[in-house]
């Protein structure tokens, strides 16, 4: 078990990176799959989650070589094995391995994907639409296997606009004779980035980024080249931590639109920030106010950037109040920001209050899942005195180099084994 010790209290100058979005490159490996032979995919962020799925096309015989943040991955000698329990359950992406063998073999055999421990996050949408699209499904214990003699293009519509779901039944599509058509699809950019990679692999794609996303089936597929977006959830978090700690900290890599419910409420609560191109200057910020944030889908206030928000409020005047309605189980991260000398309190189970301003003292806490983890470890950089953070691996699977980016803008951070 790893371990982040930090000295609180140091603030922060220079120009701090934004790498690929996680939730982009964790979709954009299996979609690779599809491709006829090569394909590459830019700016990966370099986490654990992206090592596990390297592993998974590497027993699929995917040939993958890394250099700097890209991949260039080489399929012509490709084949479908079932994908072993060990491997699968350390992420939840290694479901989009279902949505992609299908479409390309026909037939997938997987394990009940792992991820965060922040709600029940079961994958119903997903498996009724395989089944929608003509696939076969049989579940023994928590082993999934799926099989389609031939899948066949509909219209399909969520009861709820699932990400997971919504890509997956996108790279499933690709191999569906005739047109599928998703409806009330997620709109999230993660979305947007995996349809370009499609689309750029010959794959008729129309929508992405709407309610509404149609995929015209082929198996003719070229070789495919995609940029992984960068991070918003990163961007958020080191956005954050400026108005906490920033001394005109540059934040590089940021894009607007994605992040426009968080740069909103951030006006709302006295932060104040200046974006040129894709970099944003931002100052540690006094006198902030109390707020009220409703977790939503896209284009609403993302539900990743809960945790670090509390934190966030803990410093400002008065009673803010955050609902929680993407997940049942993410205020985990209260019980130790609460030891840490924070006021918050779980008034409904989706509802959190949080009182402040408070002072917040260093103490030794346990990250449990990885955006409580980044809720802890920016209380650690505020507080006084030392902090430590126990099981950070969950924080090591989303944020990049965490611990060097924090430490080449000043914090007094570090990581143990
Ligand atoms: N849901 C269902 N049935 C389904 C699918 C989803 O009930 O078949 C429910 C889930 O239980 C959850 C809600 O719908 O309560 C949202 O799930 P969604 O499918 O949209 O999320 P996901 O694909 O499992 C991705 C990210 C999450 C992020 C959500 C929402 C990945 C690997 N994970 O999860 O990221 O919170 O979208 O934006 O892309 C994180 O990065 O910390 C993280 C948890």
């Amino acid at each position: 078990m790893s371990k982040i010790t930090i000295e609180g209290q140091h603030l922060l100058s220079g120009e701090v990176n934004i790498s690929g979005a996680k939730n982009s490159a964790v979709a954009l490996l299996p979609a690779a799959v599809l491709s006829n032979k090569k394909s590459v995919i830019y700016n990966v962020p370099e986490i654990k989650d992206i090592d596990y799925l390297i592993k998974i096309m590497e027993l699929l015989n995917c040939k993958i070589e890394q250099k700097d943040n890209n991949l260039y991955i080489d399929n012509s000698e490709m084949i479908n094995i079932p994908i072993p329990e060990e491997l699968s359950v350390q992420m939840r992406a290694s479901y989009y391995f279902m949505g992609a063998l299908l479409a390309k073999y026909g037939k997938v055999e997987i394990s009940f994907p792992g991820g965060c421990n922040i709600g029940a996050r079961p994958i119903d949408i997903h498996i009724k639409s395989f089944e929608e699209l003509g696939a076969k499904v049989e579940i023994l214990k928590n082993r999934y296997i799926i099989t389609a003699d031939n899948l066949v293009g509909k219209t399909i519509y969520f009861d709820f606009p699932s990400v997971g779901a919504t890509i997956n039944v996108m790279l499933a599509a690709t191999g569906a004779k005739g047109t599928t058509i998703i409806e009330n699809a997620a709109m999230e950019p993660e979305i947007v980035n995996v349809a370009s990679f499609l689309i750029n692999m010959g794959i008729k794609v129309r929508g992405a980024g709407t309610k509404r996303i149609e995929i015209d089936g082929t198996k003719k597929t070229k070789n495919g080249v995609v940029e992984v977006f960068p991070d918003r959830i990163e961007s958020g978090t080191y956005i954050i931590i400026g108005a906490l700690l920033g001394e005109n900290l540059k934040i590089k890599g940021i894009i607007k639109e994605h992040l426009e419910a968080l740069l909103f409420k951030l006006e709302e609560i006295g932060i104040e920030y200046e974006i040129e191109g894709d970099t944003m200057t931002i100052s540690k910020c006094n006198n902030l106010k109390a707020t009220n944030i409703k977790t939503l889908v896209f284009p609403g206030f993302p539900t990743d950037l809960q945790q670090p928000m509390t934190t966030l409020l803990t410093q400002a005047k008065g009673i803010s109040v955050i609902e929680e309605t993407i997940y049942e189980n993410r205020f985990k991260n209260t019980y130790d920001l609460n030891r840490m000398g924070a006021i918050t309190n779980i008034v409904t189970l989706n509802k959190l209050e949080i009182k402040g301003p408070r002072k917040l003292k260093g103490t030794k806490v346990i990250a449990t899942d990885l955006r409580g983890g980044a809720s802890l470890l920016i209380a650690g950089l505020i507080a006084d005195g030392i902090t430590e953070i126990d099981n950070c691996e969950y924080i090591l699977r989303g944020y990049s180099h965490i611990t060097t980016k924090l430490r080449s803008i000043g914090a007094k951070i570090e990581i143990t084994e």
